[in-house]
């Protein structure tokens, strides 16, 4: 019966497993503490919309005395008792480098973490963790720290199995540190960011293993005969959206559209500004 129960639980999300199935019944709660129910640690689904209201919920039912990300945090994973495989750090809560040190060290077994909104500087150390990531396959980045070629560099000697990268942003120096040391990389997402054409052929040209290169909404190239050519042997190469410069064509675009907004509303003093 209780394996039965972890089963299901584990499809749960974590608000579910805190706040609903503990009350049902001692069985409910007993099975929920089975740290298998644990390996999916996704605090994105808490993100900053519904955080206060849970995080009240939460100190109402358990004996914590001050709801912050970082107890949360360490409370989840201290129930996975490193049987993590994934985790995702909230996209707009701030993550500190002490709840990221916690969880490189309690959680040894991460195939995929997903990193949120940080500060500048504690990015910058994030290279200094990938020793502890040696199982880890899939690494996403809200945005890219300054030093990401010691990080690729770190990630090539100690995650021997890493294939998945999504970051926002590509420098000349990421496109290098890409093609040294991760140049077996099969995925690669780096949308809705800048990267020039030269940055973009190199990464496509050292990287001969690519199954998947996603790089939607990006300034910085056009998909020409050129970019398309050297993309020939990856599987998938999804571009859409991208654009040479952020141009005065979408500017007017955006213009015409606010003008009509305004128009909509009889604002026209603000459409005659527009059409000039
Ligand atoms: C890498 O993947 C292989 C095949 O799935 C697996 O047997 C091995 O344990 C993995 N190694 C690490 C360090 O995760
Ligand atoms: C790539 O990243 C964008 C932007 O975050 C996301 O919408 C998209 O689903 C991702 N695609 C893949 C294939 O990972
Ligand atoms: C392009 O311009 C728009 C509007 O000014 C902005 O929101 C967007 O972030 C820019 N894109 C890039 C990749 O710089």
């Amino acid at each position: 019966m209780e394996d039965f129960l972890v089963c299901i639980f584990m499809k749960l999300s974590l608000d579910e497993l805190i706040l609903s199935v503990p009350l049902v019944c001692k069985s409910w709660r007993e099975a929920s503490l089975d740290p298998l129910c644990w390996r999916v640690l996704d605090f994105q689904e808490l993100d900053i919309m519904s955080w206060h209201r849970f995080a009240k919920r939460v100190a109402a039912q358990y004996p914590l005395s001050r709801l912050s990300f970082s107890a949360f945090l360490k409370f989840a994973v201290r129930r996975s008792r490193g049987l993590a495989v994934e985790l995702r750090f909230p996209m707009f809560l701030r993550a500190s480098m002490e709840d990221l040190v916690f969880v490189s060290n309690e959680c040894p077994r991460l195939k995929i973490l997903v990193l949120g909104s940080m500060s500048l500087e504690d990015r910058d150390h994030i290279s200094e963790l990938a020793g502890k990531w040696t199982e880890l396959e899939h690494l996403e980045m809200a945005a890219n720290p300054s030093t990401f070629p010691e990080l690729a560099s770190e990630i090539n000697l100690h995650c021997r199995n890493f294939s998945g990268l999504k970051m926002a942003g590509l420098r000349m120096k990421d496109a290098m540190a890409i093609v040294n040391h991760l140049p077996n990389l099969k995925y690669l997402n780096l949308s809705n960011s800048y990267i020039s054409k030269g940055t973009l052929l190199l990464m496509m040209n050292g990287c001969k293993e690519i199954e998947v290169l996603t790089v939607k909404h990006c300034i910085g190239f056009e998909a020409d005969g050129e970019v398309r050519e050297a993309a020939a042997h990856i599987g998938v190469f999804n571009h859409e959206g991208s654009k040479l410069t952020n141009d005065s064509d979408s500017d007017s675009d955006d213009c015409v559209a606010s003008c009509r907004f305004f128009h909509d509303r009889e604002d026209y003093r603000m459409g005659r500004r527009c059409l000039l």
